[in-house]
């Protein structure tokens, strides 16, 4: 790195994850700010497996914001990225690095321009709620290189700009967003409920979905059912408030069987919401349906619930099981009714922790043809296999929030050109 005057480049890496509500954020009452009309629950996914990594950089040399998301330049001009930029500027802080001769005061933030190359570790087109990971991260990083000091809850309202769920990617383990009363949004922030230490045991298996179909954004899509959907109305005033109390409350006693009930329900709500909605909207494929129909089946049979599953703007199920006994018996189910495409192999069809497959005694695509049928399936239906419906699947946990990398080989920006590597 250059010491002259006037050439030096400071910057900062994060990585921050994604995740997934268990109780669903769906409608806004205040569009600009981002605030919504009940509160939401997640789980944090395994930045291991699902994340975005961001970095931020800043010199005077810059003559523009810019920014580069999975190696491709986009333009920083929507209301989200200034809002969360200008959010962020306005609580900059002095910086100062004397071995490289930096010396940043408060108000210079406001004339200094940034440069942030972000990449997310999973198939942005695969709909798993990027840009939750991405806000989260931009602020999250753009905070530490402006030495804003500010606590996870502020900068969790500041993701929130940028989008919704971000807000509860700021921390780990089990998140509230609460929607706050305030007209400018100041406590409509993320709360940590349960850090990812606390249910250590639950297994997190997405299946990602085939899908040609391009969906309707849970931007516009929210918007349309706030304005005529009456099962909404009800839903944020009367269900999920009662929800969320019984959530936190499954939560906090490692209680499987409300947390799979209340958490498949209020999927199953907020897709009833969809159809309410006018025009319908339609989230859910055949295979999802399928998917569904399964871990029902199996839960009936069992008399209790073994597995819980959700899904999101989008025709992914993300299905949780309590522990990886159960998961092992799940991947089983999934890779019987789900199989690869012949000419696919289980390396690219099994991703995340691969070592659930070895539990599973399914190590080779023969391994996967020799699997029988489960003992809930119905006998008189003939057993049809759906090879090519899935395009794979993630085995992955609960997982920590937003991380420092402070190794330069991570950095995505270059410290001599300032621009992506
Ligand atoms: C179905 O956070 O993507 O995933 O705030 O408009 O950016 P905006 O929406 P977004 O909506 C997420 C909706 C959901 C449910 C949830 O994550 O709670």
């Amino acid at each position: 790195m250059s010491t002259e005057p006037e050439k030096w480049i400071l910057m900062a890496t994060a990585r921050s994850p994604t995740n997934i509500a268990v109780i669903k954020y769906w409608g806004k009452r205040d569009e600009t700010l981002i605030l919504p009309i009940n509160d939401s629950i997640s789980i944090t996914l395994d930045p291991d497996h699902l994340s975005a990594t961001t970095t931020v950089a800043v010199s005077p040399s810059f003559e523009s914001d810019r920014m580069w998301l999975n190696g491709k330049e986009i333009a920083l001009t929507g209301g989200r990225y200034q809002n969360c930029l200008r959010e962020i500027r306005n609580r900059a802080g002095e910086v100062e690095d004397q071995e490289k001769g930096i010396r940043i005061r408060k108000e210079d933030w406001g004339r200094l321009h940034v440069h942030v190359a972000s990449y997310n570790n999973f198939p942005t087109a695969a709909g798993l709620a990027s840009s939750a990971a991405g806000f989260a991260c931009l602020v999250y990083s753009l905070a530490k290189l402006m030495n804003a000091k500010e606590e996870l809850g502020e900068l969790s309202s500041i993701a929130r700009q940028g989008s919704g769920s971000a807000c509860r990617s700021l921390y780990g383990g089990f998140v509230k967003w609460k929607m706050g009363s305030d007209a400018n949004g100041s406590d409509s922030i993320a709360v940590q409920l349960a850090s990812d230490t606390h249910w250590k045991d639950l297994v997190v298996i997405v299946a990602v979905v085939s899908s040609r179909q391009k969906e309707t954004s849970s931007t516009s899509g929210m918007r349309e059912s706030v304005d005529t959907s009456t099962l909404l109305e009800h839903r944020a005033k009367v269900v999920v408030p009662s929800r969320i109390h019984q959530m936190e409350e499954a939560i906090k006693n490692h209680d499987f069987a409300s947390f799979a009930q209340l958490t498949c329900a209020d999927s199953n709500q907020f897709h009833a919401v969809c159809l309410d909605t006018r025009p319908p909207i339609f989230y859910m494929n055949d295979t999802s349906h399928r998917i569904i129909n399964l871990v029902e089946r199996w839960n009936q049979h069992e008399g209790t619930p073994q597995v819980a599953y959700t899904f999101d703007a989008g025709p992914n199920a993300v299905l949780i099981a309590p522990n990886r006994k159960v998961a092992t018996l799940l991947l089983q189910r999934l890779l019987f009714y789900f199989p690869p495409p012949p000419e696919n192999d289980l390396t690219s069809y099994i991703l995340g922790d691969r070592s659930i497959l070895h539990e599973a005694g399914v190590q080779s695509p023969k391994d996967v043809e020799t699997l029988v049928p489960p003992p809930e399936a119905k006998d008189k239906v003939p057993n049809k296999r759906y090879a090519g419906d899935v395009s794979y699947f993630i085995c992955t946990k609960s997982g920590k929030g937003p991380m420092l990398l402070t190794d330069e080989d991570q950095a995505l920006i270059s410290s001599e050109t300032g621009i992506p590597k």
